[in-house]
């Protein structure tokens, strides 16, 4: 493509991992029609905000961006350039009407199952001759059908660590969440086109998978025989061929955590010791106020088995305080759930009332004081857990994948199986290439509450591929 016809596209992604894939399948598909991706919004043709409606305070970031951005789009008018703006994503999805009547600036609103049509949607909105009479477009189609289409060649940038997503949405319906309404309903991707772009993967280099879903553990995708695969069945599958060396996936619900699937734990080495399985809260009241078809007894014993399959696997979870009519006896519960399984770290959040869910007209609201003590106090324990966790780890030798460059001269940053951010310094620069991309064994030499330093010791021998 000649230069000089390149169009530049700025794209900002807010919240979950999922909106991280799909930014990098929307920069595919748009390198395809000549767009290449600019860091900075005032040079842009094409911006698009992939947004995220899990909590209000991510909603209404949107809306200030949206307010800096429409003064660089008057600006850029002025000189008689064109910029068109876009909101995907899922404030797009459960708010295109209010974006459209609330940011006559937005040229473009899509829901998070549209965007293989986003160069057509920009065709349009590019179409009309004069800046500023472009027709305003809104897709909030929810059917996933035609989304996955398989990685093509090109679309496989140069990575050792690549996400790969097999289940999108979700039919839990838990009281306080979106995800059912903005993200549609439970859907696998079918076993070919996830193993083609698996394969693909490992051809472009790629050593370690993430597979991606909002319930990934109920993953059933279906083969052409109409055979059935559990993600228990996927991960074998996928430690035999292509045989990546880890293989790690997110995020899980407890309800959907089979004996099939703990056993992988136990038995696929690659299978990474590390596991992201939100629990919410620790009282059983509650959990069943939530709707989360599990309870703190349930959760424990999850956590056991686990163990008893993979002593030293570390946990993450994700916790919500102040959820309506949490005493502080209940919240107390959930303090004595953290205690008991140790993590070795986490996410919590103050309860957030979202529009159209269950919870947000239930009555006793918490107080936002109260929430904020808690969500304190939770999360004191939580940082203390993992300055102890990432401390346990200092003097031993880990397995660390060195997937990009640090800071640093010479230093390069890696992970750990157990998910932690691993700074090595080489020294010299000229050993950055030789490191890059490689598992090496590094003794761990220091550790902070966020990552740790170490050195290497040596390359790591490949895990065997067995299944
Ligand atoms: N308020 C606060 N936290 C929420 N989450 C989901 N919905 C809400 C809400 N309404 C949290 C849950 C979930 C994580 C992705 O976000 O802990 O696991
Ligand atoms: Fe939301 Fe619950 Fe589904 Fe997770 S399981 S995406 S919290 S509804």
């Amino acid at each position: 493509m000649d230069k000089t016809n390149t169009k530049k596209f700025y794209i900002k992604t807010y919240g979950c991992q999922m909106n991280v894939y799909d930014t990098e399948r929307m920069v595919d598909v748009m390198a395809h029609e000549g767009y290449a991706v600019t860091e900075s919004p005032d040079e842009a043709d094409l911006v698009v905000l992939n947004t995220c409606h899990i909590r209000e305070k991510a909603a209404e970031k949107v809306y200030s961006d949206i307010g800096r951005l429409r003064a660089m789009k008057e600006k850029k008018a002025d000189d008689g350039k064109d910029m068109v703006l876009a909101v995907g994503g899922c404030v797009a999805q459960a708010e295109g009407d209010q974006i459209m009547k609330r940011a006559p600036v937005v040229d473009m609103v899509f829901g998070p199952q549209t965007y293989h049509r986003l160069p057509d949607m920009v065709k349009q909105a590019t179409s009309q001759k004069a800046v500023g009479e472009k027709p305003r477009i809104l897709d909030t189609d929810l059917s996933v059908d035609e989304k996955f289409e398989s990685l093509g060649k090109k679309d496989v940038e140069q990575k050792t660590s690549a996400f790969l997503t097999v289940q999108e949405g979700c039919d839990k319906f838990c009281t306080y969440c979106v995800v059912p309404y903005t993200r549609g309903a439970e859907f696998s991707r079918n076993i070919e086109d996830v193993m083609t772009d698996a394969r693909k993967l490992a051809e472009a280099g790629v050593v370690e998978v993430t597979l991606l879903g909002q319930n990934v553990n109920a993953y059933h995708g279906v083969g052409e025989n109409g055979e059935e695969w559990s993600l228990a069945r996927l991960i074998r599958e996928l430690a035999r061929d292509p045989g990546f060396q880890r293989i790690r996936y997110t995020t899980s619900h407890p309800s959907d955590m089979t004996e099939e699937l703990i056993r992988v734990h136990a038995e696929v080495e690659q299978c990474m010791p590390y596991l992201h399985l939100p629990v919410q809260a620790g009282s059983d009241r509650i959990l069943k106020a939530m709707n989360r078809h599990h309870t703190a007894d349930s959760y424990r014993k999850i956590i056991e088995d686990l163990r008893k399959a993979r002593p030293e696997i570390a946990l993450s979870g994700d916790f919500i305080v102040g959820f309506p009519g949490e005493t502080d006896e209940e919240f107390q519960e959930t303090m004595q759930l953290v205690r008991d399984i140790g993590y070795a770290q986490a996410y919590s959040f103050k309860y957030s009332a979202r529009p159209g869910t269950p919870a947000a007209t239930m009555e006793d609201q918490v107080p936002e004081e109260v929430k904020a003590a808690r969500l304190a106090e939770l999360q004191a324990e939580l940082s203390r857990q993992q300055v102890a966790f990432n401390e346990g780890t200092v003097g031993q030798v880990l397995p660390v994948l060195l997937e990009r460059r640090g800071k640093g001269a010479g230093q390069l940053v890696g992970r750990s199986p157990y998910m932690q951010a691993v700074h090595v310094t080489l020294g010299d620069d000229s050993l950055l290439d030789r490191y890059f991309g490689r598992i090496v064994d590094v003794e761990i030499l220091s550790a902070g509450p966020h990552s740790l330093k170490g050195q290497i010791i040596e390359e790591a021998a490949p895990v065997a591929a067995r299944g």
